[in-house]
């Protein structure tokens, strides 16, 4: 187990000085964090903390204290650590973890497929096709589910097609490149390379993932997403919305949830295609 240690005087100071600023990587942490209270919480986060930085070892100051620096160290002591520290772990924590992304294509009213199930109109221009190349190329790992993934399957071949534009090249390569993780109860097999099946959607093993992951996932297919976005997995949004209204068929959201959001980015395309990046607010 990791905790952090002090000499006694200098956590009986820490834990009297409450509410000073901390300073994280030169920068204050987020206020809005609750104040922790509960010892065991407190032993919690930095286990958790540990967990996820495996054998790193973390160095914050915390002016609640002083100013003293807190190192965090591989050792058994039962050390209580403060306000200040744990908000110096989950900071942390929060820059390191990967993030979750729903990508979308859809219509004005909010549908990525019609009721007849057709989606030809959410083919990306060339314009847009390279900036979701730029969106895509970080990522290390797709989740998808059955329907979306036998949709984007096609990228495992897509190089044998004669004379294709260098834009679904580079798109062809960076699908390649990256994990896949296809959830289905009925699908035998998959057809491409680095690519697993999972029979259910286990949100805490997502969770894990995230937190492991040294890249950002995506998540893909709405039915798949909405699981995601209930279980309060999905941390931004990219939303292409296309200049079209389909009067129905399948959303690229679903009903009975509310979120709130914050615009990161916007921006309009030549086609009249608008892109729209949002970011949960937690
Ligand atoms: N607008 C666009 O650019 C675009 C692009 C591609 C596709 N599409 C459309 O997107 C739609 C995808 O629809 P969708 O929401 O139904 O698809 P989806 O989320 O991609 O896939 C649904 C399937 O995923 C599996 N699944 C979901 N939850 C699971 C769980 N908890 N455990 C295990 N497996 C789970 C199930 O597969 P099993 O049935 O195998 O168990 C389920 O039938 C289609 O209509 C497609 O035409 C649109």
């Amino acid at each position: 187990m990791w905790v952090v240690r002090f000499p006694e005087a200098m956590i009986s100071q820490r834990n009297t000085a409450r509410g000073g600023v901390v300073d994280v990587g030169g920068q204050p942490y987020d206020a809005a964090d609750p104040p922790v209270t509960d010892r065991a919480e407190r032993r919690a986060d930095l286990q958790l903390a540990t967990h996820t930085w495996g054998d790193a070892r973390g160095e914050h100051r915390c002016a609640d204290g002083g100013g003293q620096t807190a190192l965090f160290l591989a050792t058994t002591a039962t050390y209580a650590p403060t306000d200040c520290e744990v908000r110096s772990v989950r900071r942390q924590e929060r820059l390191r973890m990967a993030k979750l992304i729903y990508t979308a294509i859809e219509s004005l009213d909010g549908y990525v497929a019609d009721e007849d199930g057709n989606f030809d109109w959410a083919a990306p221009d060339e314009e847009v096709h390279a900036f979701v190349n730029d969106l895509e190329r970080p990522v290390g790992t797709y989740l998808y589910g059955r329907r979306m993934y036998e949709t984007m399957v096609y990228w495992e071949t897509a190089h044998t097609v004669a004379d294709q534009p260098p834009v679904v090249r580079d798109f062809t390569e960076i699908w390649q490149a990256a994990d896949k993780i296809v959830y289905s109860r009925t699908l035998e097999r998959v057809s491409s390379a680095k690519t697993r099946i999972e029979r259910a959607f286990d949100p805490e093993a997502v969770r894990q993932m995230k937190a492991a992951a040294g890249r950002d996932l995506t998540v893909g297919g709405p039915d798949l997403a909405a699981q995601a976005i209930k279980a309060g997995l999905v941390d931004e949004y990219h939303l292409f919305v296309m200049p079209i209204v389909v009067g129905g068929g399948k959303q690229s959201l679903p009903d009975n949830v509310q979120l709130k959001l914050e615009l990161l980015d916007e921006r309009r395309f030549g086609s009249g295609v608008v892109h729209l990046h949002y970011r949960t607010r937690r």
